[in-house]
C-alpha cells in the first residue's frame, strides 16, 4: 500500500495536476552562468489554490528525473504571491553544468504544487556543455559545488553578460508542457462557463 501511494503521489507530481503558479522564468531556454541572478516569476495558472487566495509557498532549485527528483537546495520560503510576483535568486555553481535543473514550487499546505522546467545552468565560462537531451533523457542528476578559490588577478568581472535570452513559452518540455496545455483546457473551459451565463 505504502508504495503504491508513493508511486501515485510521484505520478501525480509529474504532470503537476495541482499547479497554481505557472512559471514565466525560468523557461527552457534560459541559461544562466553561476552568480547571475535568475529573476524567478510567475503568473496566475487558473487552478487552485489561485494566487487571489495568497497561498504561501517555497521555492526549491532541483534535479534529476520526473520521477526521482532531488531537491539540491531552497531558494526561498513563505513566497506571498499578494505581496511578490518574483523573486529574485543568485545561481549556483553547479556539477556537471548543463540543462538538467529545474524548480519546485510548493505551498506550505502542500496542496499547490508548480514546476519550472529544466534550464541550463553553465560553467563560470558560460559553456553550456550538452551533457545530455532533455528530450530523450531527462534524468540528469547534477550537484551543487563549491567553486575552487582564484587567484585574486583573475577577477571575473564579466561584462556583455548574455546569458539571459528572452525565452518563449514555446520551448517548453516535460511537465511544464503538460503544465500548459491544462492551462489551456482550463481557460477554454472557463471561457465556456462564462458563455453559459
Ligand atoms: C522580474 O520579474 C518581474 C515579474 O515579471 C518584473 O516585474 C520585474 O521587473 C523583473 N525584474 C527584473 C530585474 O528583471
Ligand atoms: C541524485 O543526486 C543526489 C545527490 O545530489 C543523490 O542523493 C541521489 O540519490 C541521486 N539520484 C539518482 C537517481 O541518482
Amino acid at each position: 500500500m505504502k508504495f503504491l501511494a508513493s508511486v501515485a503521489a510521484l505520478g501525480a507530481m509529474a504532470v503537476s495536476v495541482s499547479a497554481f503558479v505557472f512559471p514565466s522564468e525560468p523557461l527552457a531556454a534560459s541559461k544562466y552562468k553561476p552568480n547571475d541572478i535568475m529573476n524567478i516569476s510567475w503568473t496566475e495558472d487558473n487552478k487552485p489554490p489561485l494566487l487571489s487566495s495568497a497561498p504561501i509557498f517555497n521555492i526549491y532549485f532541483m534535479t534529476g528525473s520526473n520521477l526521482v527528483q532531488t531537491k539540491l537546495a531552497t531558494v526561498a520560503e513563505n513566497v506571498d504571491p499578494s505581496k511578490t510576483t518574483s523573486v529574485p535568486y543568485k545561481v549556483p555553481y553547479v556539477s556537471p553544468p548543463g540543462q538538467i535543473y529545474f524548480l519546485y514550487f510548493e505551498t506550505k499546505d502542500l496542496k499547490g504544487q508548480a514546476w519550472a522546467t529544466r534550464f541550463t545552468v553553465t560553467d563560470e565560462l558560460g559553456t553550456a556543455m550538452p551533457t545530455f537531451d532533455p528530450l530523450t533523457n531527462p534524468g540528469g542528476n547534477g550537484t551543487i559545488v563549491t567553486p575552487t578559490p582564484k587567484p585574486t588577478t583573475a577577477a571575473p568581472t564579466a561584462t556583455g553578460n548574455d546569458a539571459n535570452p528572452t525565452a518563449t513559452a514555446a520551448g517548453k518540455s516535460g511537465a511544464s508542457t503538460l503544465t500548459a496545455s491544462m492551462s489551456v483546457a482550463a481557460a477554454v473551459v472557463g471561457a465556456l462557463a462564462m458563455a453559459a451565463f
